[in-house]
């Protein structure tokens, strides 16, 4: 637990996105956008109805309020504001945001806005090419704008995009579906390239118009650990740790690649098309905190050629092979191991590096959570992990690193990736699987009564 004189100000809160619990797709003048047409397995939910927050946003942020956060970390859908990703505003979404951020204020919940959360614009895909198109920087910075207009007396603390590296590499995300190979890895540092030339954009206006304002990016952030301590293995952990990660912040905070990940992107023909100008605009703005999502970590070791493991296409490298870490407790969905020591080394490795305030904005715990007869849900395991993470941030606190606050994924049970409904990490459940859509009752997990206990005792 924090000594009291250093938890009065940090900020407990809770996480969701907007694809993922808002529903309502073709509802409020909303267009469509990639997680809207991705093809969804069959039998698998998809965004349509979702968790259904569209529908019950006053009975959630009521829930909100008895969990007693002080803090609300949720997206905005980018085509609810422009159902095609640009052009025509609709009204219709920003009044609905406009409602939302005025009823959690009233409740002194302090709103934590993502601008963009994986959910691109489809039309900006079928013109431009998604991210491949230097147009949707511009769309991009056109909807930052009119949100910090919008809601830029109300909110202080924005995330700029969530978790760049995704959406340079899932298909889901960045609505790429016609490169493979080379081309689809060429492409994946173009997207990349552009989002930090659009974040520019955000940041400055957010500079501009947000009085006392704080963007950044949140970073899925993969702390690596050499396999052995070999002089080969530790090298593979510090360039998987800085592909990863350190590359796409150097972008947002320092304004550039990298030396060395350049030097290997060059190399490799991977590194992208740049002209002149964009230099000024990498390093006129620069970010003013950094959010952390963290669930586990990982090991790298020394390898070289193509990587044919069956890792997920972002951890494969010709640099070097990602394994799982053998320390982490496994379990059915937390398939890489959980390591919370893990999530203070992070906090520290990105403190030294940046010397930015910092933030965690998603660590949970998934499972496949049973509502019980008498309408509990028993989610020991998940109070055990959140538990574990939040001591560790609680000793990094006390060793005097700015960590703002800590806010668990997620506030709802809610569409997971590519899992659906079976896959839980929600304080509240949400009576729904992904082939029935029941009656969408919420029931408070016993890790949301945890977590509320937590955050009385701090506040004591
Ligand atoms: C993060 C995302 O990568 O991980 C969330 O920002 C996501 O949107 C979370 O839900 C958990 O991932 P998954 O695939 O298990 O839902």
């Amino acid at each position: 637990m924090m000594k009291n004189t250093d938890s009065k100000d940090f900020m407990f809160g809770v996480s969701s996105s907007a694809f993922q619990i808002e529903g309502a797709v073709q509802t409020g003048g909303k267009g469509l956008s990639t997680v809207d047409t991705r093809l969804v397995r069959p039998g698998m939910a998809d965004t349509s109805v979702a968790s259904d927050f569209y529908n019950h946003w006053e009975e959630d942020i009521e829930l909100l309020r008895e969990l007693g956060v002080k803090a609300y970390r949720f997206s905005i859908s980018w085509t609810r504001i422009f159902p095609d990703g640009e052009g025509e505003l609709n009204q219709e979404g920003l009044d609905f945001y406009m409602k939302v951020i005025d009823r959690l204020l009233s409740y002194k919940i302090e709103p934590v806005v993502t601008i963009y959360h994986f959910d691109l614009p489809q039309k900006l895909v079928d013109n431009y090419g998604g991210w491949l198109g230097r147009e949707t920087i511009y769309a991009y910075e056109k909807y930052a704008k009119t949100l910090f207009e919008a809601f830029g007396d109300k909110v202080k603390y924005w995330v700029s995009i969530n978790e760049a590296l995704m959406v340079m590499y899932s298909k889901d995300f960045n609505g790429i579906r016609d490169l493979e190979g080379k081309a689809y890895e060429r492409a994946n540092y173009q997207i990349m390239y552009h989002m930090a030339l659009a974040e520019k954009f955000a940041f400055k206006w957010c500079h501009e118009l947000v009085p006392g304002g704080m963007i950044g990016p949140a970073s899925p952030f993969q702390n690596i650990y050499p396999a052995s301590a070999t002089p080969a293995n530790v090298e593979a952990a510090m360039t998987a740790e800085e592909l990863l990660s350190f590359t796409l912040l150097d972008l947002s905070i320092r304004g550039s690649i990298p030396a060395r990940i350049a030097y290997l992107l060059k190399k490799q023909g991977l590194y992208p098309e740049t002209r002149e100008e964009d230099e000024q605009l990498l390093l006129s703005e620069s970010a003013d905190w950094i959010c952390i999502n963290y669930y586990f970590s990982l090991c790298a070791e020394a390898y070289s050629g193509k990587d044919d493991s069956n890792m997920p296409p972002f951890f494969r490298s010709e640099n070097y092979r990602i394994v799982p870490n053998p320390e982490g407790t496994k379990s059915e969905w937390m398939i890489f191991g959980t390591d919370p020591t893990g999530l203070r080394l992070s906090i520290y490795k990105l403190w030294q590096r940046y010397n930015l305030p910092l933030m965690i904005t998603e660590n949970g715990y998934a499972n496949s959570d049973t509502l019980e007869e008498d309408g509990y849900i028993h989610d020991e395991t998940r109070i055990g992990y959140l538990k574990e993470h939040l001591d560790q941030c609680f000793q990094a606190v006390e060793e005097g690193i700015p960590l703002l606050g800590y806010s668990p994924w997620s506030f709802l049970d809610s569409l997971s990736g590519r899992e659906g409904f079976a896959k839980r990490y929600g304080l509240v459940y949400v009576d729904r699987t992904d082939d029935d859509l029941k009656d969408m009752k919420r029931y408070k997990k016993d890790s949301f009564y945890w977590y509320q206990q937590v955050i009385t005792d701090c506040n004591k």
